[in-house]
């Protein structure tokens, strides 16, 4: 359990922070919430109090006897502010002390995650986008805003993401001082990143298909790291089970062979390419143009051919200096076992690096974390674990590191 200070703005988007609370809760980490006073004109501090079972106070003048303005940040081993306004921004970049939540910034030397929203003007303006230069020089997380409906009929950049959105990207800061460093430092601005996620589906007939059982959370979480880091990103998803992060421009595909096409299509200007997806390996010779009836019949055999290796491809006709990164999940008796399936693979593919999972206890598809090796042509491998969005974080460092 970890203790984390939720700070609410005072902008319309404090209601979805209720749910955000109610994620950390159940993630079994112990929630103080500090609002301003104009958050609580937007959600009351009763709704606080009840969802995080603890008192709510806005200001340095209540509960004085525990010297809350010094107190709660020294305890506390991560701050998230969602939503943070254009006005807690101006506030932090200049390091005042107007209220309990500027007060617990100031204090605290642990990791800090803002989460921005207001209207697509206020977002763009000069000041708004010093304060988060400022902010992010001195370390601090800001997530990039989604794009969307706004308060009223307009859209634009300046949505908050969704909660869940901001709980992968805390979670991560909270847990690797690496990737908080990274996301802060935005490193991967100017890059492009293209990444498949999920299963294809490859049809029987119009209303059946061969398909597996991969969520897309490994390549999503990719998605959302990379783009979190400043990269300009495409998401080739086949299928996904999970929604996709925002920011990120979504290529919808079902077959191997559109993803093939789309990968193709998108890849070539991408500095990054990550296969995360699971294509299917065979496909039906000619797919039923009407449904399959089974009268008449005891069984039925499919015949079915190769797909194209979407990864090989890529990697055979990669411009020079892109970076391509595949997958494989393999059954291996030890770690040498695995490394040497690994480097035969990684050879076979002619992609640059190559993430190893061993699933010989069971397949890692739909779970939130993995366990894997990073190899590539040279060097030790490099081992990441834990959620899908940290092992991201350590994939897009060992990709980035490759490209110049
Ligand atoms: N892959 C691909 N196109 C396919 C199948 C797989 O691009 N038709 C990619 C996957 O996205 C993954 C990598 O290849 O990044 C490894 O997939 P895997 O199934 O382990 O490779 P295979 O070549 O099918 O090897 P194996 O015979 O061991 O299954």
């Amino acid at each position: 359990m970890s203790r984390i200070v939720l700070g609410v703005a005072g902008g319309i988007a404090a209601y979805k922070s209720c749910q955000l609370l109610r994620l950390f809760a159940e993630a079994g980490q112990d929630v103080t919430v500090v609002p301003t006073q104009n958050a609580l004109k937007f959600v009351g501090r009763a709704t606080w109090e009840a969802l995080s079972g603890k008192p709510v106070a806005p200001d340095v003048w209540e509960h004085t006897w525990a010297v809350p303005h010094v107190s709660i940040g020294r305890e506390v081993e991560l701050v998230v502010i969602a939503p943070a306004t254009a006005d807690l921004l101006a506030r932090a970049a200049m390091g005042r002390a107007d209220d309990l939540l500027t007060n617990v910034l100031l204090t605290a030397t642990c990791p800090v995650v803002m989460a921005p929203a207001m209207h697509t003007e206020m977002w763009n303006n000069a000041a708004t986008q010093a304060n988060v230069a400022t902010l992010r020089s001195r370390g601090i997380v800001v997530i990039e805003p989604a794009v969307g409906r706004l308060t009223g009929p307009d859209s634009g950049p300046g949505r908050l993401p969704e909660p869940e959105e901001i709980q992968s990207i805390a979670l991560t800061v909270l847990r690797s001082p690496a990737a908080a460093q990274a996301l802060a430092a935005r490193d991967l601005v100017g890059k492009k990143v293209v990444v498949s996620a999920g299963g294809t589906h490859e049809a029987l007939d119009p209303v059946r298909f061969l398909g597996n059982s991969s969520s897309g959370k490994m390549g999503v979480a990719i998605a959302r790291q990379a783009r979190q880091r400043g990269a300009a990103v495409r998401l080739v998803a086949a299928n996904l089970q999970v929604p996709a992060p925002s920011g990120v421009q979504v290529v919808p595909v079902v077959s191997t062979g559109e993803l093939a096409n789309a990968m193709s299509k998108h890849s070539d200007d991408a500095d990054i390419v990550i296969m995360a997806a699971a294509p299917a390996d065979f496909t039906p010779v000619e797919p039923s143009q009407t449904k399959l009836k089974k009268s008449g019949k005891a069984g039925l055999t499919l015949e079915l051919k190769q797909t194209t290796d979407v990864l090989a491809q890529l990697a055979e006709t990669a411009p020079t200096g892109q970076v391509v990164v595949g997958f494989a999940a393999e059954t291996a008796a030890s770690r040498d076992d695995l490394l040497d399936l690994g480097r035969a693979k990684l050879a076979r593919k002619g992609c640059q690096l190559l993430v190893l999972n061993d699933v010989t206890a069971g397949a890692v598809f739909g779970e939130d974390s993995n366990d894997v090796l990073i190899i590539g042509a040279s060097g030790e491998p490099i081992a990441a674990q834990g959620s899908k969005d940290l092992v991201a974080n350590a994939i897009l460092d060992a990709a980035a590191r490759l490209t110049s």
